[in-house]
């Protein structure tokens, strides 16, 4: 296996080298008080904490404190703090979906006066400390305004995916109580418009809650408005104070919540609060991407996911970076527009997700060749594994060979990397995201027998032995459902739900999820959801849903589907029941297959063998396993001749 070290010269000029990691993850994990206090002077404390460290995963008792007396205030780390130096400096760049249109740079100043007014509105709104916020926008430079106003007065955001369906978002607002919804007339994506404000009503509509809407004027398009419920952002603004007085907050006060799919029942808000979290986003941000004073970050990911919390907002913002907010897709319009816009702002830093490689490596080297790409130094991916073919392609055709490739672990629940290399201190091998950051120590353990695997080239679950100041902190409402979730498999141990195979230099290789999570595109999808959507339909009586290998996506949706007795299978019935997830879920969950199935592999006491599914699913039969527990083996002989459709 080739091993990729960074230059000399990068190694030299990078804040980490071999040494200095070396050295400072050992310190983290010998005495991670001293560690992290030490640390948490990276950020502008209103009281400074004395206690650092009071967490134990001990089951059932789980508890996650850092910092817990100290007093800070999340948007005045990210803005206020920099004014004085860097007033005049770009915070943001914003580039719109269309490339005809204009490019905003936002400054740290202007990004005050946004954030204050937006504060203010939303205080007017009825808004204060500890309420909760639910976002539903575009790619736009008021998404990151409303986190930071939020964040600002001691609101809770939860931002929700605009890709997602009026019914999902009906869930999250009504989860999390929500006192206001900010959302945009429209959503501009790929030259297309999704309506995002009458999604907005629909899903307040289903809710029954009296929650308010903020509205944000993108593209002037014709939508409803529901006086005395519905404000415009640029009306409200007008005559607002552009000073407003940062909250103290507690370092373990919540600053987000933000589901994501688990294995089993309805997505789950996690929670992630103030201190801890801002503290290893912004150490993640710096170390991670080597970032350096005065250069331009770009995270393709949306805001609408963990990876657009931490590295598009809070990480470089606390960090006094310039960060890329991106409007559109990669493939509009054309699949050169990456590279369009890392030439147009000079990007240094770049990250994406795999399945965004493999598309673009598809369309060929013809859309990277035009641009000037002497501006990049680090290329970043996240989401899933990425295949060395791909992996290739990124070092060679976009990197040119002379840009690490960061390979980041990390998950919705770890709030920042786990698992990474630091780029000027840790050689890479396409594939794996290498070694853990300071204070992250995973361990592998033996999926039966629990056993920690104590050879360095092992295999089996990936679990971490002890928290870091970024791990969420409970599910919104159900401390319970936390504790069972992660704490209960494996006993004393933060279960991960991932798969991995460390080898004999210590590098960790991932290999997947080994719950019943799949993983679309670098999106997560618990199958529970997909088959719930399923069973929703009145013409379906059973449904199992497992993934399957896919060429870009990395895995595909594969839904097996028993019909209403008497109903009859139809290639229209299969397009309607397409239709439905989509409009239940949102377009990512649209199954790839769906295939027809008189009955599914059961065990005589009735629970579905999934392990077959997946087989089958894979294509993949010789290697089904033992079938002969099933109470009707008969019905996997069916199951493969009428597989794929
Ligand atoms: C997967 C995204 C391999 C993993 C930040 C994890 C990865 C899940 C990688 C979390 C990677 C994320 N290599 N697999 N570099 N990064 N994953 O919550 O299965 O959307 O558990 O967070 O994505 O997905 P989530």
């Amino acid at each position: 296996m080739s091993l990729y070290p960074p230059s000399d010269d990068f190694a030299s000029n990078a804040h980490i080298d071999a040494a200095t990691y070396d050295e400072m993850y050992r310190a983290s994990v010998e005495n991670p008080e001293a560690f992290w206090g030490e640390q948490a002077h990276r950020l502008d404390w209103i009281t400074a904490p004395t206690k650092i460290k009071n967490t134990t995963f001990e089951y059932p008792d789980v508890s996650i404190k850092w910092f817990e007396d100290g007093e800070l205030n999340v948007s005045a780390n990210c803005i206020d703090r920099h004014l004085a130096e860097r007033g005049t400096q770009t915070a943001i760049i914003w580039e719109p979906d269309s490339p005809d249109d204009e490019a905003q740079h936002i400054t740290y100043q202007q990004l005050h006066a946004h954030v204050c007014k937006m504060a203010n509105v939303l205080k007017d709104m009825g808004v204060s400390k500890g309420d909760r916020v639910v976002l539903y926008m575009p790619m736009i430079p008021q998404a990151a305004y409303a986190m930071l106003a939020c964040a600002r007065i001691g609101a809770i955001h939860s931002i929700v995916f605009a890709g997602f369906s009026p019914d999902a978002l009906s869930d999250r607002i009504q989860g999390s109580q929500a006192k206001v919804v900010i959302t945009a007339d429209e959503a501009p994506r790929g030259g297309r418009n999704t309506p995002l404000k009458t999604n907005v009503d629909t899903a307040l509509n289903k809710a029954g809650t009296d929650t308010k809407v903020l509205m944000v004027k993108r593209t002037g398009g014709d939508v409803p408005f529901q006086a005395g419920r519905d404000v415009w952002l640029h009306e409200a603004e007008d005559g607002v104070a552009n000073s407003c007085e940062p909250e103290v907050m507690n370092a373990e006060d919540p600053l987000f919540i933000l589901y994501t799919s688990g294995s089993t029942g309805m997505p789950k808000g996690v929670v992630h609060t103030t201190g801890g979290y801002l503290l290893y986003a912004s150490m993640t941000h710096k170390f991670t991407f080597d970032y350096k004073d005065g250069e331009v970050f770009w995270c393709t990911a949306d805001v609408g996911w963990v990876t657009g919390h931490s590295y598009i907002v809070y990480g470089p913002l606390a960090n006094g970076a310039t960060t890329v907010m991106f409007e559109g897709v990669p493939t509009y319009p054309d699949a050169g527009r990456f590279w369009a816009v890392c030439e147009k702002h000079k990007v240094a830093q770049f990250y994406t997700a795999p399945t965004a490689i493999r598309a673009l490596m598809g369309k060929g080297d013809d859309f990277v060749k035009p641009y000037d790409l002497s501006s990049l130094r680090i290329l970043g991916t996240v989401g899933e594994p990425i295949n060395p073919e791909a992996w290739n392609w990124y070092n060679d055709v976009v990197g040119k060979g002379r840009c690490p490739i960061v390979d980041t672990w990390w998950q919705t629940e770890t709030g920042g990397h786990l698992i990474t290399p630091l780029p000027g201190a840790i050689p890479t091998k396409p594939g794996s995201a290498t070694k853990p950051f300071f204070g992250v120590q995973p361990l592998v353990l033996d999926p039966q027998s629990a056993e920690v695997q104590t050879e360095m080239a092992a295999e089996g679950v990936l679990v971490m032995a002890d928290s870091w100041p970024a791990q969420m902190r409970t599910v919104w409402g159900d401390h319970e459902r936390f504790v069972k979730t992660y704490f209960s498999d494996y006993k004393g141990y933060y279960f991960t739900g991932d798969g991995c195979r460390r080898d004999e230099d210590g590098y960790y290789w991932i290999t997947g999820r080994v719950d019943d999570v799949i993983n679309v595109s670098g999106h997560r999808m618990g199958t529970a959801e997909v088959e719930s959507a399923l069973v929703a339909h009145p013409a379906v009586s059973e449904s199992a849903v497992v993934g399957f290998p896919h060429e870009i996506k990395g895995q595909g949706i594969y839904c097996y589907v028993t019909l209403m007795e008497g109903q009859e299978a139809t290639e229209e019935l299969r397009t309607e029941l397409s239709n439905h997830v989509r409009k239940e879920i949102g377009p990512i969950a649209k199954p790839d297959v769906i295939q027809w199935a008189p009955g599914l592999p059961k065990t005589r006491s009735g629970k579905i063998m999934r392990r077959i599914l997946r087989k089958i699913a894979e294509d993949d039969y010789g290697s089904l396993g033992d079938t002969s527990t099933l109470a009707d083996p008969s019905v996997v002989d069916d199951l493969i001749a009428n597989r794929g459709g």
